[in-house]
């Protein structure tokens, strides 16, 4: 654990197959009936909704890219309070600090742009033309920024994203990471894909 209270995301990042065991390692040993939770990844790619266990998802670590929903895959960070505070500071170096762009969840248009401050839910995709963003979680000085207070980082063409999704002035994309509808079926299960049952 670094000063800043995030460990890098490198090493939290739970990747490619790795994670799909992962996420549903931890839905297993906390509820029994995990075989039945989540649909095939042709369902999925259809956009059955996945349920998702967060119930050991650490402060400042990353579960994703978790099974992919309607083929993109889904990033889900339980963020610091550090981070939380680090949000409030950004506003003059982000594009849209408001987050008021209409493709998304009422939600999401807010600083945290999630529906509680401390768990975000993102689509791993950068909106420049869709390479998947590097976690970097971690308020810490990284090479492509000296005052980097912890977001994602996309290697194709350099956007930069903070720990809400939203893009920094300057990067290729024009808008912010995408946040996909999901709800709190319990306190530790999110449901991702739809808003509501049965919406
Ligand atoms: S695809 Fe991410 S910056 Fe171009």
């Amino acid at each position: 654990m670094s000063e800043d209270g995030t460990d890098s995301g490198r090493r939290r990042f739970l990747l490619g197959a790795t994670s799909v065991v992962g996420a549903t390692g931890v839905a297993a040993a906390a509820v029994p009936f995990v075989g039945s939770w989540n649909p095939s990844a042709k369902a999925r790619a259809a956009g059955a909704p996945v349920r998702v266990d967060v119930s050991r998802l650490e402060e400042g670590a990353i579960l994703g890219p978790i099974p992919a929903w309607r083929g993109r895959p889904i990033f889900v960070v339980r963020r610091t309070p550090q981070a939380l505070e680090a949000l409030a500071t950004l506003d003059d170096d982000l594009q849209d600090p408001d987050s008021n762009q209409p493709e998304q969840p009422e939600y999401a248009a807010n600083a945290h742009r999630s529906r509680t401050p401390e768990v975000l839910v993102l689509i791993g995709l950068c909106p420049h033309l869709f390479c998947s963003p590097t976690p970097r979680l971690g308020i810490r000085p990284e090479p492509f920024d000296a005052n980097w207070k912890g977001g994602f980082y996309c290697p194709c063409h350099g956007s930069k994203f903070d720990l809400a999704g939203r893009v920094y002035s300057g990067s290729p994309a024009s808008r912010n990471m995408e946040v996909p509808p999901y709800y709190f079926e319990t306190d530790n299960v999110i449901v991702i894909g739809e808003d509501e049952v049965g919406a």
